[in-house]
């Protein structure tokens, strides 16, 4: 057979098998034609049948390449890209220094603005971070090396190997790692971090048969030396008023162990805690818990409004000092959760950024500055968001979605579907494959350090020692006509 034979035939065979798989098409687009047409769910479909099926599929492909290739650096929600891309050089160790100039549109309401000094400190006239004690009067007090913590994400809806880097890279940067509503897990401890248990509101990993708190395993919690105080979850900024809420799927065994209930079948808890009708009972529990474990106890809240709060702090007062809670944590509407009901991610609870010195005003007003600690959060992810929250009257900061990121997580905005592609918020061992604690734990130390670093260099250049000295003279706010007004003076 001769080489131009050949080559005909090849190309007869080529155009049998294009023939082929065009009729193929054919037949599948008429097929999809008629089930399109048929089918009375999808409006769009049923007019423009088999076309229609292109928009899903762009809106689904949106969600991806958005992010990569449209986005803009500061317009992305939740976080945006210059946000994330801080927390990842930090988190990688490097020089966290860019070039040119700010990309910050500084006149965007509520912009802060921090004060530079005329005569900032030199070299050897600033001091690092002092640690912070607090619960002074619980029978072991706990004195805190950072500012800036891990929040609570429980082993549940975070992974064991998130857990595991979070554990390790707290120890290794001095921070404390808060367990979340699930209970603590070996996992938790391995690396050696201090603790803070979190008690939600079904009691997971403190509860007896009946779902009710057990003070025999309070103890034994309390007994754990790593386990340095107790948080009470009254709510968090994702969800106010509902309990957490862990998919079916994401209640493995060792969860399922973890918690104390029953695996493979969704777990739910409570909206709020059942021995709990007000604030007079919250401060019992307070103090029920701190007796039980010898450990200072505080309380997560979101602000609805400040009159609500202004009624704990009278009864505080009333009570005398000894009720008060160790701390209280404030957690903005714009916190993060694994799966939340969008209307109360959306539109429930007050943002951080007013919240925050609502209730510093209030505690301060009530004489408690020195008995209980403010711990804030809510996308409070880069050093300017810790400083003007040390400035607006924290003496803590506490990120959840900030860790997320130092962990590798993309905010492919999956948490709830236990498909989560970096393996932080999934059971799937397989994708958790991706997520390597050995080697992530360094860049959760490097990110606290970072942010801690960089927001000591924020206080020196307003002109104070430490970060904590700041005060709220030393950032302005952007408001509405585009000028900056001192915090001092809007709230006085
Ligand atoms: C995956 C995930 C799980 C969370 N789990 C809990 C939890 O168990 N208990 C809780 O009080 N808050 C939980 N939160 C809320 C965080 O602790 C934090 O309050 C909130 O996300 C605001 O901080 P951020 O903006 O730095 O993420 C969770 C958040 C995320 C993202």
């Amino acid at each position: 057979m001769g080489l131009m034979q050949l080559a005909a035939q090849v190309l007869e065979l080529l155009a049998l098998v294009f023939l082929f798989l065009l009729g193929l098409a054919v037949l599948l687009a008429a097929a999809l034609f008629v089930v399109d047409r048929v089918q009375a769910g999808d409006a769009i479909r049923r007019n423009y049948p088999v076309i229609g099926r292109f928009r899903h599929i762009f809106k689904a492909l949106g969600e991806f390449f958005r992010q990569y290739f449209f986005a803009m650096d500061r317009e992305e929600m939740p976080f945006n890209r210059a946000q994330r891309d801080w927390v990842g050089r930090a988190a990688r160790g490097g020089g966290n220094t860019v070039a040119f100039g700010s990309t910050r549109n500084l006149g965007i309401t509520g912009t802060p603005i921090f004060v530079n000094a005329a005569f900032p400190p030199l070299d050897d006239q600033f001091a690092h971070t002092q640690p912070m004690l607090i619960g002074p009067d619980a029978r072991q007090p706990y004195l805190a090396r950072s500012i800036f913590n891990i929040s609570g994400m429980s082993f549940g809806a975070l992974s064991r190997p998130a857990v595991q880097a979070l554990s390790r890279g707290a120890q290794k940067a001095g921070v404390w790692l808060n367990t979340g509503e699930g209970g603590l897990s070996p996992y938790h401890l391995e690396g050696g971090a201090d603790i803070v248990f979190q008690i939600g509101t079904a009691k997971y990993g403190v509860r007896d048969g009946k779902g009710d708190l057990c003070d025999d395993r309070l103890r034994e919690v309390a007994a754990q030396a790593q386990v340095k105080m107790f948080e009470i979850k009254l709510a968090q900024g994702a969800k106010p008023g509902k309990g957490g809420i862990l998919p079916a799927e994401k209640v493995t065994p060792e969860i399922a162990a973890t918690r104390g209930i029953p695996e493979g079948q969704a777990s739910i808890s409570p909206n709020r805690h059942r021995e709990a009708d007000d604030f007079g009972d919250l401060l019992d529990l307070v103090a029920h818990v701190r007796e039980v474990t010898g450990k200072p106890v505080g309380f997560k809240t979101v602000v609805g409004s400040a009159q609500g709060l202004r009624v704990l702090f009278e009864l505080i007062q009333g009570r005398g000092g000894d009720d008060a809670p160790d701390f209280i944590a404030i957690d903005g509407g714009e916190g993060g959760t694994g799966a939340s009901p969008m209307p109360l991610m959306d539109l429930v609870g007050m943002s951080i950024r007013e919240a925050l010195p609502l209730v510093a005003d209030l505690r301060d007003e009530f004489g408690l500055r020195d008995r209980i600690r403010l711990i804030a959060s809510g996308k409070l992810v880069n050093p300017g968001d810790v400083a003007w929250a040390l400035c607006a009257g924290a003496d803590f900061v506490v990120s959840a979605r900030g860790f997320m990121f130092s962990l590798g997580c993309i905010q492919a905005m999956k948490c709830n579907r236990n498909t989560c592609p970096t393996g932080i918020t999934t059971h799937d061992p397989r994708l958790q494959r991706g997520l390597v604690p050995e080697e992530k734990f360094r860049k959760v130390a490097c990110y606290a350090r970072g942010v801690v670093h960089e927001v000591e260099t924020i206080a020196h250049s307003v002109g104070v020692g430490e970060p904590r000295q700041m005060r709220r003279k030393h950032v302005r706010i952007v408001q509405e006509n585009g000028k900056s007004v001192p915090m001092n003076e809007l709230y006085p």
